[in-house]
């Protein structure tokens, strides 16, 4: 008995793809916003996808399986879950971070090789933040997706009344700075990001009203000059897509940016410190192995001691969910 269990076991990692290759076709053909607004037939959904029925049929019978649509009676519907978070131009739609993922397939295509050959042999689209605005808009959109609820949460754990003015390092929509600045009424906040990201930075700070209290500033933070007076650097989401000696770089750029007595404070994934835990991560370090050049996922001790290799003392860390972490040092 324990023996087919495990051999199940098995068989349901091998196949977990197709379950998620359903999805995110389904979300790519815009499905659920399909039926966002009245139910339809396989054969109406057909017509307005432009597509044969006979596939669409077993791809809409397999979404009721997983339980994001429901049938009745030949009519598709979507599932609560589906009609909240799938469905474009309503407020809650989360579509864009699972379209970015869908995009990140090729990578893992060739993950065999990148293990075999070397990340270097596989062939990446390594610049579509700089370079492709629709797959840029997806991703930067999608971080907001998934930062805006955690954005509120750590707004709440941070004690920013005495921050004045933050450098948002890799900003992305400006996410962070703009729940930190609603939540700390004396903070001002400048993102700095890559010339396509700000353009969806400047669209969420304006529809967020928050054009007097944040700034953008563009370039390559590897290049760019941050400036200086700062008495916070916050860089979320950043570290893991670059290497060890890129990060310690940006601790460098930090430190020399800040004010005495000013922080960095990071926000990142958590790894423990052999690297084999919490999963999610372990995947997603998997995730940079094949979509960037030298990512990883760094345990709160590694990067803990780049900090001070910068300069930095006072250095601590903390996690925000069993899978993030904050980890934050000061400017003597
Ligand atoms: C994973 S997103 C994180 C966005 C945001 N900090 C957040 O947590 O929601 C990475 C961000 O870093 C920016 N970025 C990546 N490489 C960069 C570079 N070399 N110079 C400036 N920005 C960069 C991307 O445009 C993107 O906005």
């Amino acid at each position: 008995m324990s023996n087919t269990n495990g051999f199940e076991k098995l068989m349901h990692l091998a196949n977990a793809y197709r379950q998620a290759k359903v999805f995110l076709v389904a979300c790519d053909l815009d499905i659920f916003s399909c039926l966002s607004e009245a139910p339809k037939t396989a054969a109406q959904l057909a017509a307005k996808i432009k597509a044969p029925t006979e596939g669409l049929e077993l791809l809409l019978n397999a979404l009721v399986a997983l339980e994001l649509l429901k049938k009745e009676n030949d009519l598709y519907h979507n599932a609560e879950i589906s009609q909240t978070y799938l469905c474009k131009n309503r407020a809650n739609y989360r579509g864009h971070i699972i379209k970015h993922m869908h995009q990140c397939w090729y990578s893992w295509d060739h993950l065999a090789e990148a293990v075999k050959g070397g990340r270097q042999a596989v062939n990446f689209r390594r610049n579509f933040l700089v370079e492709d605005e629709k797959a840029n808009r997806d991703f930067i959109w999608g971080m907001n997706d998934v930062g805006y609820d955690r954005a509120l949460e750590i707004s709440k754990k941070l004690d920013l009344s005495k921050t004045k003015h933050m450098l948002d390092l890799g900003g992305g929509a400006a996410t962070y700075s703009i729940a930190f600045a609603k939540k700390f009424k004396n903070l001002k906040s400048t993102a700095l990001d890559l010339p396509l990201t700000l353009k969806v930075a400047c669209e969420n700070i304006k529809l967020n009203n928050m054009d007097e209290r944040i700034d953008t500033k563009e370039g390559d933070f590897f290049d760019a000059e941050f400036g200086s007076g700062y008495d916070l650097v916050w860089i979320s989401q950043i570290l893991h897509a670059y290497s060890k000696s890129r990060c310690i770089n940006l601790f460098k750029k930090s430190y020399r940016a800040l004010e005495a007595g000013g922080k960095i404070i990071i926000h990142d994934f958590y790894i423990n410190e052999d690297k084999t835990a919490p999963l999610d991560s372990t995947l997603f370090a998997v995730h940079m192995m094949v979509g960037t050049e030298g990512g990883g996922l760094y345990s709160a001790v590694e990067l803990s001691e780049w900090l001070a290799q910068a300069g930095f003392d006072k250095i601590k860390w903390d996690k925000v969910t069993p899978g993030t972490m904050l980890i934050e040092g000061c400017k003597p």
